[in-house]
């Protein structure tokens, strides 16, 4: 047989399979989502994502020793606040849940890098993610005059970095310009730039209890057939002032991922969903998929170009590279 070139060469052992290898993931690329809620002594499973949990601020503290254990360098947090209203308020409060949470881990592990997410469904009494018209509409301007308070306050509570994930048009500058007005210009933005108009959020609309009350979120997020949309839309973001720009979610848009890593030079962040969290969760769970589907699925993520991947795998990684 005159076979010249044999790919399996490279493939007959683990050393060399992982001299070649092109991808590596490392506890360096993870974000690790937390949610926050009001109260003492809670640990409580969230029920569509196993493995995840409420932390009140002080079980908070013990999840964030663990991890910081496990090398998870950095979190983004969400908070559920103990009261919605109409524009919010709790989002922007010098003591809401976030800023005390903040304040709390930044005081007892400087070394964590937090991340917060800056949009108000988690905090509006009707879910949508800014304020709303008299017929509903998620009014845009006025809505940004909101992120940009919530950014600020967040900054003053710590947070090492902010994460705008609503959507509306003009954020990104309108919340560099108020973080720089307030001395933060050290604070960088990581812009839910190319975020889908997407069911698989729904375990974390569940998690976070923030599912629009009326309606849904397709006037402000992106329609999942586009993609030349969603590099105007990570333009503007790099033109406003992002530092890192941000496609979610990642497993079904893993071409939008690619295509925006061939065009821009700047770091790209993926959000590797709830929905595609709690599907493979549930399948390796079940053993109809075995554990290494997890490593696979994130490795795809970055091999499609993401530096940065947001996961709710982090700890199972973690793990799995010790
Ligand atoms: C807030 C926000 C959402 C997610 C992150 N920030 C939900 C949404 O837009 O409805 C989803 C994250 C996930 O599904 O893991 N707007």
């Amino acid at each position: 047989m005159k076979i010249i070139k044999r790919p399996r060469r490279l493939r007959t052992n683990s050393i060399i399979r992982s001299l070649v290898r092109e991808t590596k993931l490392s506890m360096d690329d993870l974000i690790y989502p937390l949610f926050v809620v009001e109260g003492e002594n809670i640990k409580e499973e969230i029920k569509s994502m196993p493995n995840n949990y409420h932390f009140s601020i002080d079980k908070l503290m013990e999840e964030v020793k663990e991890i910081l254990d496990l090398g998870i360098k950095s979190i983004i947090l969400f908070g559920i606040p103990g009261k919605k209203d109409e524009c919010g308020s709790d989002a922007y409060d010098e003591n809401g849940i976030i800023q005390r949470a903040v304040r709390e881990i930044k005081d007892k592990f400087p070394a964590m890098y937090v991340i917060t997410d800056i949009c108000m469904c988690e905090y509006t009494s009707h879910g949508h993610c800014g304020i709303l018209t008299k017929d509903g509409y998620v009014n845009n301007d006025e809505t940004l005059e909101y992120l940009g308070k919530i950014a600020v306050s967040h900054a003053k509570a710590g947070a090492d970095m902010v994460a705008p994930s609503d959507m509306m048009d003009g954020r990104v500058g309108f919340i560099r310009e108020q973080l720089d007005k307030e001395g933060y210009t050290n604070v960088p933005i990581m812009a839910y730039s190319a975020k889908y108009a997407s069911a698989f959020y729904g375990p974390f609309r569940d998690a976070a209890d923030s599912a629009p009350s009326f309606g849904d979120r397709k006037s402000y997020q992106m329609d999942p057939a586009n993609i030349d949309e969603a590099i105007r839309e990570v333009e503007l973001d790099i033109e406003e002032g992002a530092d890192i720009v941000m496609v979610k979610p990642a497993l079904p848009y893993l071409d939008v991922i690619r295509e925006v890593k061939n065009r821009f030079n700047m770091p790209i962040a993926a959000y590797n969903v709830s929905g595609e969290y709690s599907m493979l969760k549930m399948a390796v769970d079940n053993g109809l998929l075995n554990e290494s589907a997890i490593m696979e699925s994130l490795v795809s993520i970055k091999r499609a170009g993401a530096d940065l991947i947001i996961t709710y795998f982090a700890k199972d990684i973690a793990k799995q590279l010790r």
